[in-house]
């Protein structure tokens, strides 16, 4: 975690000036705030990193996600291809824009393959909700030739991977658009906010206003503004925007840090032959905030986790159990639980999720164990924590009954 990790005199210097003026909305009130605009800041140092032509801060990645779908054109009815290993924001977004998620298979690079989503495409397809996973990219390249050559809408899900880039282009910004989160886990934390970010200019203003009950925000005063779209509300307060920005301005150094102590414990791990490590599609760009081993296959994973757990080692998720990032515990999914009824519930669809066949993306999770990068991590700390998740990793692959 490692904004959480260096939170500080910076965040509450931001956070005083908003409480100085108690202005803690962000639009309107000029004459009050003492001109500080803390989502406006945020979205500009968003955009500072990532070179986005447009940036919108918002309540939540979840609702960045959904705002980005919504925007970019996908509604009721629309297949999209989602992936089986994300957080559960992602499918839910689909989902509650109207949508019916598709499920195809990640890689090793823990994202949606190029192949995997050619072979989920029906005839229905309109997009691709693709999500880069534990702070890395997706292969890039033979994605977009997908998306070109079947003329799918792209959005991204980039809600753990801000700052991570793939030849030099930012995460969130190869399709139409795309979302970070800024919840209490992320690289850099808002307490709880999110980001859409796109290029283009029309997505970004269906996305101001849709998340904001539709005010167009053209005009002085608030509540005779026009209403171009109806929309909800998605937006930041001035005081979760102020956190967001003075954590923002960290990154760069946060993300410098972390690829650096990645490094030495994929060097120090690397010795050890039954450890391999999760691929990227662009090793350069990652943000590094998570080291993702991959044992032999599942059965050793688990063994080490359970090794690790009993030798006290912390700080790991092993995804293959996560009730909330992993699909072979959502139950509630597979049968759509819902509270109300949804379009998904109601349109035809071409997948039973009761009965996926998602052999690679089976395999590839069950043999991950991600461990979360800290900028606090000392050169000490490290070789001991390497020694340690080698040394439960070789209990693992003794024979069973040996
Ligand atoms: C990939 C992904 N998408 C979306 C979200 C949702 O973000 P938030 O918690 O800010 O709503 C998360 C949060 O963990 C995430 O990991």
């Amino acid at each position: 975690m490692p904004g959480t990790e260096l939170f500080g005199a910076e965040e509450r210097k931001e956070i005083n000036d908003v409480m100085q003026t108690g202005i803690l909305f962000r639009y309107g009130h000029d004459a009050q705030r003492n001109n500080h605009w803390k989502a406006k800041e945020f979205e500009a140092e968003v955009r500072k990193i990532t070179n986005a032509k447009f940036a919108h801060a918002m309540s939540s990645g979840s609702t960045a996600i959904a705002t980005a779908l919504a925007a970019s054109g996908i509604g009721a009815g629309d297949e999209v291809i989602v992936p089986p290993f994300t957080f559960i924001a992602s499918v839910e977004a689909v989902l509650f824009v109207g949508a019916i998620p598709v499920f195809a298979e990640i890689d090793e690079t823990l994202c949606l393959s190029a192949l995997g989503i050619e072979k989920a495409l029906t005839p229905k397809t309109k997009g691709v909700c693709l999500v880069h996973m534990c702070g890395g990219n997706a292969d890039m390249d033979s994605i977009m030739a997908v998306i070109k050559k079947r003329n799918l809408i792209l959005v991204e899900d980039a809600g753990q991977a801000f700052a991570s880039s793939y030849k030099g282009t930012y995460t969130g910004l190869f399709g139409k658009a795309g979302s970070y989160s800024f919840d209490f886990f992320k690289i850099a934390t808002a307490g709880e906010g999110g980001v859409l970010v796109t290029n283009d200019e029309e997505t970004y203003k269906k996305a101001d206003v849709y998340s904001d009950h539709g005010h167009s925000h053209i005009g002085e005063k608030r509540g005779m503004e026009a209403h171009p779209y109806l929309g909800f509300n998605y937006r930041i307060s001035e005081l979760h925007a102020a956190i967001g920005l003075a954590q923002t301005r960290r990154v760069p150094s946060i993300k410098q840090t972390n690829q650096k102590h990645k490094k030495l414990m994929q060097e120090l791990l690397s010795k050890n032959p039954h450890i391999s490590f999760a691929k990227l599609g662009d090793e350069s760009g990652d943000s590094a905030t998570f080291l993702n081993i991959l044992l032999p296959d599942t059965a050793s994973a688990q063994r080490a986790v359970d090794e690790m757990n009993a030798a006290g080692v912390a700080g790991f998720d092993y995804w293959f159990k996560n009730m909330y990032h992993f699909i072979n515990q959502w139950q509630h999914l597979k049968d759509l639980s819902t509270v109300s009824k949804l379009p998904a519930q109601i349109l035809e669809r071409s997948q039973d999720y009761n009965k996926l066949d998602l052999p690679k993306t089976q395999e590839v999770i069950g043999r991950l164990i991600s461990f979360g990068v800290k900028v606090s991590w000392t050169e000490n700390s490290m070789r001991d924590l390497a020694a340690k998740i080698s040394d439960c990793v070789n209990k693992a692959m003794k024979p069973v009954n040996a």
